[in-house]
């Protein structure tokens, strides 16, 4: 990237395709907000070196201003030991949050109204679900994309329109599956989630399989398979054979771990494999139905 210059419209040109590559493709308001024009730091308050304790007390160490020129706080709250905590107390509330649904759309409302995920402040919409939820198979991805944020539903950029045709295929669509993801909010720039902000949405996405109770579960990728199905290998190996995902309630569902329709993309030629496990599912869907 060149110097910035406020002038030289190839700098922005430069920042833009810097942005891009690191993956901030999206606004998050719409309209510029200048950070550096923010609150400057404020002058650190000291205590009055007269007072008995302070006078004993050894001096606080004077807090150095921040280097992104933002407003240190007057008095920082004491951090817990780990950053673990908040994002344990954080699973724990979703968990509560899931258990407490009776229904799938209580199960959105608290959602929609839970603050414990960082994803929430950066997306546009939550992705809950699309399809029939009284449908016998149920499948289940990762997170939202660009597309599916914008629209607040699963699968409807260019992975899904590929879903939509490997649905065809064994005689599905959007009227007979029901389709969610592990994680109900885009990450930004479309990161993978971190393993903190699985946990916190895994509750939800459990509660969600149970209430639906499909007769058959398709993982779609290896977060997919590897967060409901409890296992840490790999997609490729893990494809193509009959796995059960059981409920909090104690209910086994047979799953069937298969490739991500973002990955068929990339690599066309492993098309065959996950025609493969849909072939699996319609022959599974016939012996239950
Ligand atoms: N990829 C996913 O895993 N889920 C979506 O909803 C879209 C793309």
């Amino acid at each position: 990237m060149t110097a910035a210059s406020a002038n030289n419209p190839v700098d922005f040109a430069d920042l833009l395709a810097f942005y891009a590559s690191a993956g901030v493709d999206d606004a998050l308001e719409d309209a510029p907000v200048n950070r550096f024009a923010e609150a400057a730091p404020k002058p650190v308050e000291r205590l009055p070196t007269t007072t008995p304790h302070a006078s004993s007390a050894p001096e606080p160490p004077a807090t150095p201003p921040r280097l992104d020129g933002r407003a240190v706080p007057d008095a920082p709250a004491p951090r817990p030991p780990t950053s673990a905590v908040p994002d344990e107390a954080q699973a724990a509330l979703a968990r509560q949050l899931a258990t407490a649904a009776a229904s799938l759309d209580e199960l959105r409302q608290h959602m929609a109204a839970f603050e414990g995920c960082n994803l929430k402040a950066t997306a546009k919409n939550l992705v809950f679900a699309d399809g029939n939820p009284q449908a016998a198979v149920m499948l289940v991805g990762e997170a939202p994309g660009r597309d599916e944020d914008i629209e607040g539903l699963p699968f409807v950029g260019r992975s899904g329109r590929l879903l939509d045709r490997m649905l065809a295929a064994i005689g599905l669509d959007r009227g007979s599956v029901y389709i969610a993801n592990v994680i109900p909010w885009r990450p930004p720039g479309n990161r993978t989630p971190t393993p903190h902000e699985t946990e916190i949405c895994r509750p939800f996405i459990e509660r969600q399989i149970e209430l639906v109770n499909p007769k058959v579960l398709v993982n779609l990728g290896g977060p997919s398979a590897k967060t409901l199905l409890n296992s840490s290998e790999g997609i490729l190996r893990l494809r193509g054979n009959w796995r059960v995902h059981t409920t909090a309630s104690g209910i086994a569902i047979p799953a069937m771990p298969t490739l991500h329709p973002a990955y068929l993309l990339r690599t066309p030629a492993h098309k065959k494999l996950a025609w493969r496990d849909f072939l699996e599912v319609k022959a599974k869907l016939r012996t239950l139905l």
